[in-house]
């Protein structure tokens, strides 16, 4: 098999480095990838974005298989697009990633359907409109913006003036911009995350192993949102009860609804749930595979995904061909100093040779380039989240503790890590199995 991968992050690093051990794959290819892909995947420089591009670049090398890991490419219609020429892809369509790429219209597919998600308070495209809301709310109150602002979207607005500052740069001033041109105001719901993540040809569905992120930039949930700060996974996350709750009130309710509105989803359907006192809520849904939680998630595949995504494309998902690994995983985000805002690129990394002699310790890149140095290569930061250190281990603390071990021998300057990711893992859900 040939395969192409859309994306040049951590998430993109994890399933080419899962695809490069099937036996059945001759080929990868990445777009545009990163210095750490670029030692199992061709790298090909197109802006994963561009669907029009990417296409030209499918004609011309002709893969068995297409997947794309990240959001931009699903609401640009990367799978429509496909689809019309008949190319195998792993990748649900335009209409379909509107349940990312509009958070008004996948509130109105839960309502629609009956889903449990939070309170509705109230959609808003005139700033004084929003203002005059505040007066009539509870805090903390959570404005999302409607389209997608690369993780920024999202306000837990504790007081009127947190609130009234990000209206504010949403409507008035255009800081967010096309996507923060209407707000979406909900109640906020309290419990601990879950990442719940399925792979669906549209027709049948497999679930992926649970996973929880940290997506605050410091320990003890402290700071700014991220892109996602450390994943990990344990069966512990999903007790039985807890798991049947969510397929049978969440996630086929959910395929059901897609089936009703005549929408054909085919690839990765992301689930971000709060664990509240009164049962599971859909917080979000995404299109694709999390990043950090796919690392994670890829580290605990038993199964030849390259088969497994081929199958997809083709609409012939056999839930009973994905096995996974008993234990623990976790991917540890090293990110660059100063983000989630600004960040300097270009530090040398070092010490990931040393890394990677850890047992059971896969550094896999995400925001890294090739720079060349004398006669060879260095490897230099390129992004705020750099690399995704992570590691497998028969129980949680086992994983953690390789996955920091390698951590401590990796060096770039203004690195910077959360050291508490898997607190608070222990019985995090069983209370909470009620629907
Ligand atoms: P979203 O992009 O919708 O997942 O929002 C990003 C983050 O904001 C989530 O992972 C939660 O931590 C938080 N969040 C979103 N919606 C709510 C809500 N209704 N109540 C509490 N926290 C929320
Ligand atoms: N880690 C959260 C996300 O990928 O959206």
């Amino acid at each position: 098999m040939k395969i192409l991968v859309i994306g040049g992050g951590g998430r993109e690093h994890a399933l080419v480095w899962k695809l490069a051990q099937s036996v059945k794959v001759e080929k990868i290819w990445c777009a545009p990838g990163n210095g750490g892909i670029a030692a199992g995947a061709e790298c090909v420089a197109v802006d994963p974005g561009d669907v029009a591009a990417i296409a030209e670049l499918t004609q011309k090398l002709q893969p068995d298989v297409t997947v794309v890991g990240p959001e931009l490419p699903l609401v640009n219609g990367i799978a429509d697009v496909f689809g019309a020429r008949n190319w195998p892809i792993v990748a649900p369509s335009r209409r379909a990633a509107q349940l990312e790429g509009s958070k008004i219209f996948s509130k109105e597919f839960l309502e629609r359907h009956g889903l449990p998600t939070a309170k509705r308070l109230g959609t808003y495209e005139v700033a004084s409109e929003a203002y005059a809301a505040l007066d009539n709310v509870s805090w903390p109150l959570i404005i999302k913006a409607d389209g997608l602002c690369a993780g920024k979207g999202v306000l837990v607005a504790k007081n009127q003036a947190e609130a009234h500052d990000f209206i504010e740069r949403a409507l008035e001033k255009n800081e967010l911009g096309p996507g923060g041109k209407r707000l979406l105001f909900e109640e906020a719901l309290e419990g601990e995350e879950l990442s719940f993540i399925l792979l669906t040809d549209g027709h049948r569905y497999a679930p992926m192993v649970p996973t929880r992120d940290h997506k605050r930039a410091y320990d003890g949930n402290q700071g700014p949102n991220t892109g996602g700060m450390g994943a990990y996974s344990t069966d512990a996350l999903l007790p039985p009860e807890l798991r049947e709750t969510i397929l049978r009130m969440i996630v086929e309710p959910t395929l059901h609804g897609l089936e009703a509105d005549g929408i054909r989803y085919q690839g990765f359907l992301y689930f971000g749930l709060m664990l509240t006192k009164s049962g599971p809520q859909v917080l979000e849904f995404n299109c694709r595979l999390g990043d950090p939680e796919a690392q994670a998630i890829v580290a605990r595949m038993d199964f030849d995904l390259a088969e497994v995504l081929a199958d997809v494309a083709a609409g012939q998902l056999d839930p009973a061909k994905l096995k996974w690994r008993p234990g623990a995983s976790v991917c540890l985000v090293l990110a660059s100093g100063g983000y989630p805002g600004k960040f300097e690129a270009g530090k040398l990394l070092e010490g990931l040779a040393a890394a990677e002699r850890v047992p059971h310790v896969k550094v896999l890149h995400a925001g890294t380039a090739r720079r060349p140095a004398g006669t060879g290569v260095s490897l230099v930061t390129s992004g705020g989240r750099v690399l995704g250190v992570t590691a497998t281990g028969p129980s949680l603390d086992a994983a953690l503790a390789s996955a920091y071990q390698a951590a401590a021998e990796i060096h770039f300057a203004g690195m910077h890590y959360r050291k508490d990711i898997g607190a608070g893992a222990a019985a995090p859900a069983a209370k909470v199995t009620k629907a």
